[in-house]
């Protein structure tokens, strides 16, 4: 029913000037309009994670839900779990309107927001409003004009502590000036230095250790993939995101939009998102964990994920073009893979 509605709601939402069609489906989304319980999930996909049993693999990625308005009807639809954010300390208008851009023949997304969120204090005061029925990690990032970037991301940790499952260190937006200089390795290990430090006071503190995870750009050179994947081993992060949008506009056949400045998201992303995935799961040991994410826009694609050593995966561009359906498609190819 669910799924049913939302797929008469879609070529409307198509139609629409994409930020409208978006606050349009989050508005659904908090109306209880789509709040039905999903159909249970085969208890095969079920997924053990930093003290969590997830009912399936699939989550919404960091960007649907910047705000933290709908992360438990997000899973009650279907996701196994949901990410919020980013959300930077101070909120943030974000760059001039238009930036968000449909490559609809791609499949594809061009975005160029810049981190508009509505800041710590008004995403945690809705939280405190949550039923806290699924697990949701909280994505941190810095304000565009910081004068402290890595003194943003631990005091996004310290906001959200009580709140988070899992957090998520956004170091790789195209769209705030020079943040993915981040993950350069001096700047890696200072800000991992950093996050690790308070993060182990905040253990003590509260009686419990949230996992940290650092989410990676796919336009990371060959080169530096072993030396990132070392800092964030030496600094006892928990996981890594693969990955952020891309800069790159390979595999884009579209004309339309192609030029707009921004991070490209969508199936044209995959090939190299896969790429950096599979590089991090041969250079990181086991316990670490991998999400994968950039281009999932059918079931396999997500099935292809987790057969490169993704534990979790998420999309966000699959959900505009094919709606919570494709929850549905990825656990049935996963059902499938599993019964193979
Ligand atoms: C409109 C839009 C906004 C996004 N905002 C964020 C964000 O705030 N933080 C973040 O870490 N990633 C953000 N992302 C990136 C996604 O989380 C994801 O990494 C990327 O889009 C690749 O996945 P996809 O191909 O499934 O969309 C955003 C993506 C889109 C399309």
């Amino acid at each position: 029913m669910i799924t049913r509605l939302a797929g008469l709601a879609r070529p409307m939402l198509l139609l629409m000037e994409p930020e409208r069609a978006h606050e349009t489906t989050l508005r659904a989304l908090e109306s209880g309009l789509f709040s039905a319980p999903a159909e249970p999930d085969d208890p095969r996909l079920a997924v053990d994670i930093w003290g969590h049993r997830l009912p399936n693999p699939i989550g919404i990625a960091a960007g649907f839900d910047k705000n933290g308005r709908v992360p438990d009807v997000l899973v009650r639809i279907g996701f196994g779990f949901a990410e919020i954010g980013t959300v930077t300390p101070l909120p943030q208008v974000g760059n001039p309107k238009p930036r968000v851009f449909r490559l609809i023949r791609d499949r594809a997304l061009i975005n160029r927001l810049g981190f508009n969120n509505a800041g710590h204090i008004r995403v945690k005061a809705r939280l405190a409003m949550r039923e806290r029925n699924g697990v949701m990690g909280v994505n941190v990032g810095a304000n565009k004009d910081s004068a402290d970037r890595t003194a943003d991301y631990v005091q996004g940790i310290e906001t959200f502590y009580d709140d988070a499952d899992y957090f998520m260190v956004n170091i790789s937006s195209p769209n705030t000036k020079n943040l993915r200089e981040l993950q350069g390795e001096d700047e890696l290990n200072r800000l991992l230095a950093r996050i690790s430090e308070r993060r182990s006071a905040l253990s003590d503190q509260h009686g419990r250790r949230v996992p940290v995870a650092v989410k990676v750009a796919p336009d990371l050179e060959e080169a530096a993939l072993p030396v990132v994947a070392d800092v964030i081993v030496q600094h006892g992060m928990d996981a890594v995101i693969a990955t952020n949008t891309t800069l790159s506009r390979d595999g884009v056949q579209g004309l339309k939009h192609a030029e707009e400045a921004g991070g490209l998201s969508g199936a044209p992303l995959k090939p190299m998102a896969d790429k950096v995935l599979a590089a991090f799961r041969s250079n990181l040991p086991g316990k670490i964990a991998l999400i994968g994410v950039g281009g999932i826009t059918c079931g396999q694609d997500a099935v292809d994920k987790l057969d490169l050593g993704a534990d979790l995966v998420q999309f966000y561009t699959g959900m505009v073009y094919r709606g919570p359906e494709l929850v549905n498609e990825c656990l049935r190819a996963i059902a499938k893979r599993k019964s193979a």
